[in-house]
């Protein structure tokens, strides 16, 4: 099976070059960060920042994550359409049979998740994935047949929540539980965590965490995704792809800290604090996490998801939330005219993370549980060309040749 059935191959060919602006050597310069730049063909989704909408292959993502449970999502993406019930009950069963951990990297967890003191968690979760891809024998892409790769891919998506859970547990000096076969991705996440079974919790937990989980499965090429797919285009295997996804991923600036919008929460304590809270720190030249978008100049849909999700729940937390919201708004734009500053994923998603009961360091491992499986579709789709991601940089050295000095002559000039 192919990672898309109903998509034409990419290739290389396919790609259209950047608005050139060549410089010497026929070398063309795009702006920083590659902001606005092409780099590849996608038929995974996209991003579409001033309309405030995204969407996986030809479906709204909101919608998906409204509708759809995060198996038919991850079957969306690997192969090109939506499954119907049959296809549906094979792939869950497929996922399944991923989930568990080879006994050589069970033995190995305790000691990979409690040594040293840091708390974070990815990366013990990339080190575990290594790990796995070496017990296992990962292939590369490069020469694998398509069906390999499509196990590959699956299974490191598959075995990811078991490792972070395993982890997770070992940590807090608790044994680490075994995927129970027949739960939906959301409930087993839940359940590897706690060992609560689906059936005792509130059932919003589960709808919360899937649409949460589905809403977060890709955006567009992030430093993340484009990572994974800058390493796949080397040949490499879909763990090493991964795992350098995880570390891009790892980035406060990218999806490494959405603790840090409710630790803003914590801070300014009661809605009338808000104000003088946010004031201080914009006009010292902070930023409030939770809020901003370097697409996103309209509300960020994942936010509006999840305000809803959150609001309707209600609580203490969903009320204070609401109305740190609506000052921070209205304080940004006054102190930043002209940026349109909005709420994004990150501050809702915290308040419907601690509602379903999930402890603020597992919200990084959360998000990590839905977006390898849009690494791993991104990998996949990338792995169908074969032309290496390899662009050039602007040398801004020293005028080169110079005379390679003796031993002891480097002039300090
Ligand atoms: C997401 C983020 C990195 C995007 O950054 P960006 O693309 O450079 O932002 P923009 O170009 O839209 O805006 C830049 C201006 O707005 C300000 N700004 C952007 N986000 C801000 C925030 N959350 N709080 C205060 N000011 C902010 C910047 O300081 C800058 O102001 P200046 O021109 O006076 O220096 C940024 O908004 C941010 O740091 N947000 C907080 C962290 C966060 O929530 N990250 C999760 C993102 S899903």
């Amino acid at each position: 099976m192919t990672a898309s059935t109903s998509t034409p191959p990419i290739t290389s060919q396919t790609i259209p070059v950047a608005t050139p602006a060549t410089s010497p050597g026929g070398l063309i310069d795009v702006p920083a960060g590659l902001a606005g730049v092409r780099a590849a063909d996608t038929a995974l989704g996209d991003v579409r920042g001033s309309e405030g909408f995204y969407h996986y292959r030809q479906y709204s993502a909101i919608d998906l994550a409204r509708t759809r449970t995060l198996e038919d999502v991850w079957f969306l993406q690997f192969e090109g359409h939506l499954p119907d019930s049959a296809e549906l009950v094979d792939f869950r069963a497929q996922i399944d049979e991923l989930r568990d951990l080879p006994p050589q990297l069970a033995d190995m967890l305790p000691a990979l998740a409690t040594a040293g003191s840091s708390s974070a968690m990815l990366p013990r979760l990339r080190t575990a994935l290594s790990m796995l891809a070496s017990i296992e024998g990962s292939r590369p892409v490069y020469g694998a047949r398509p069906e390999d790769r499509r196990r590959d891919a699956m299974r490191v998506a598959a075995v990811t929540p078991t490792l972070l859970a395993g982890i997770y547990r070992l940590r807090r000096g608790e044994s680490p539980l075994a995927p129970r076969p027949g739960l939906s991705a959301a409930a087993q996440w839940l359940y590897l965590l706690t060992g609560q079974e689906p059936e005792s919790r509130d059932p919003r937990d589960v709808s919360a965490i899937d649409q949460y989980l589905v809403c977060t499965v890709d955006h567009g090429f992030n430093a993340s995704t484009f990572t994974a797919r800058v390493v796949t285009s080397t040949g490499a295997d879909v763990a090493s792809a991964v795992c350098s996804a995880i570390g891009a991923f790892s980035g406060p600036l990218h999806g490494g800290a959405p603790d840090r919008a409710l630790a803003a929460l914590d801070d300014i304590g009661s809605p009338d604090r808000a104000e003088e809270w946010v004031r201080a720190r914009v006009t010292s030249g902070e930023r409030i996490m939770g809020f901003g978008h370097a697409v996103y100049r309209t509300d960020d849909p994942r936010a509006a998801l999840l305000r809803g999700i959150a609001q309707e729940r209600g609580g203490r937390l969903a009320e204070f939330a609401t109305e740190v919201e609506k000052t921070v708004i209205r304080v940004l734009a006054e102190l930043k005219p002209g940026r349109s500053l909005n709420t994004n994923v990150e501050f809702w998603a915290v308040v419907v993370m601690e509602q379903a009961g999930l402890a603020r360091d597992l919200f990084t491992p959360t998000f990590t549980v839905s977006r390898v499986i849009g690494w791993t579709a991104n990998v996949l789709e990338q792995a169908q060309d074969s032309k290496i991601i390899r662009p050039s940089a602007r040398y801004t050295g020293l005028p080169a040749p110079q005379p390679v000095p003796e031993l002891d002559q480097v002039s300090a000039a």
